[in-house]
């Protein structure tokens, strides 16, 4: 299709016999902010790695911006920007001559180098730090310079490995304000994080990757909706008739009482679920004086998934689910 910017079938990825990816599938629409969830290990930076020729596809293909990354490598660079996971300036080269030596690598006309490098400076707010070695930035600092790189050589496609990483909750949430406004010019986003927030608020697609294989994917909505979690809490003038009237709907998984009233578990999207209830308890003469919904959060998702906490790396139980909700 031609408004995917990356096609990648049946990929694997195996160090020394060690099957790190094994075998997936999925595309990245042009324009997208597309996000890669995973718990340590799942394979994400591997994947990434594939797609930025830093790594040999062994077993499946990938086309990144419409080149083939194994007979196009080099097409394919020019077309990309990487953030990596690890931090890697040169820690000698002032802010300045990081982004002077990387318009150089990429071949930038001079001029067109210049007025970008101020461009970016000013765009990740390090204008007063321009002649600093990057050795004495800050962690925040060197991020956003890492960025501003990543970013010189207007991308088709910028790859992002945990951009935000360590980064505090101000400077996280500026880098998300670049990284947009990126994307509305028209560069598509690959991003893994292990900010489940983030990853909810600025995302078109997920895919949710564990074990080297893609486990669930979709929007955040849809994957959220799909646990068939949601509960509405209400509070009505007679709970028990709600009770009796609500327990035989559809879609209803479970009531209990909650201290002020009810609490009921819908198999489905409780946004659709919740004008039938009202007005079901409305036509029987039951007044509801509070009502509340709460849909599982992107965190309750992917501990479905995976069946862990991304901070309870050690452990072995996971679940093995399959899902494909958005629809492609
Ligand atoms: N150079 C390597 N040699 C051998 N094994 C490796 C190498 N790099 C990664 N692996 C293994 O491959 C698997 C996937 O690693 P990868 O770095 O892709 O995971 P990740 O999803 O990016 O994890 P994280 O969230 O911790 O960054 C892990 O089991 C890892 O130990
Ligand atoms: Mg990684």
């Amino acid at each position: 299709m031609a408004d995917n910017i990356i096609e990648v079938k049946d990929l694997e990825y195996r160090y020394n016999g060690f099957k790190a990816v094994a075998g997936i599938s999925f595309f990245v629409r042009s324009g997208e902010i597309f996000s890669f969830l995973g718990p340590n290990g799942a394979g994400k930076s591997t994947v990434i790695n594939i797609l930025t020729t830093l790594l040999p596809v062994q077993a499946g293909c990938a086309m990144v911006a419409g080149f083939d990354v194994s007979s196009r490598p080099e097409d394919v660079r020019r077309s990309i920007g990487i953030v990596f996971q690890d931090e890697t300036l040169d820690r000698d080269l002032t802010v300045w001559e990081t982004l002077e030596l990387h318009g150089r690598l990429y071949s930038m006309p001079k001029a067109e180098r210049r007025s970008s490098i101020d461009e970016m400076i000013t765009l990740v707010e390090l204008d007063d730090k321009r002649d600093v070695r990057t050795r004495n930035l800050s962690g925040g600092m060197k991020r956003r310079l890492e960025v501003a790189r990543g970013l010189m050589t207007r991308p088709k496609v910028l790859f992002l490995d945990e951009p935000t990483i360590g980064l505090d909750t101000q400077t996280r949430m500026r880098l998300w304000q670049y990284i947009k406004t990126v994307n509305e010019a028209g560069t598509t986003i690959f991003l893994t994080t292990h900010y489940m927030d983030e990853a909810d608020q600025v995302s078109d697609y997920i895919n949710i990757m564990d074990h080297g294989k893609i486990i669930a994917s979709g929007t955040s909505e849809a994957l959220k909706n799909d646990l068939g979690r949601d509960v509405i809490y209400l509070e009505t003038s007679d709970n028990v008739d709600a009770a009796k009237l609500i327990g035989k709907m559809e879609h209803v998984k479970d009531i209990s009482p909650s201290s002020k009233g009810l609490s009921v578990t819908i198999t489905t999207d409780g946004t659709r679920c919740l004008p039938v209830i009202m007005s079901a308890l409305n036509e029987n003469g039951v007044t509801i004086s509070e009502v509340n919904l709460k849909k599982p959060s992107l965190d309750d998702v992917f501990i479905h998934y995976t069946g862990r906490d991304l901070r309870e790396t050690g452990a072995e139980k996971f679940r093995i689910a399959r899902a494909n909700i958005g629809g492609r």
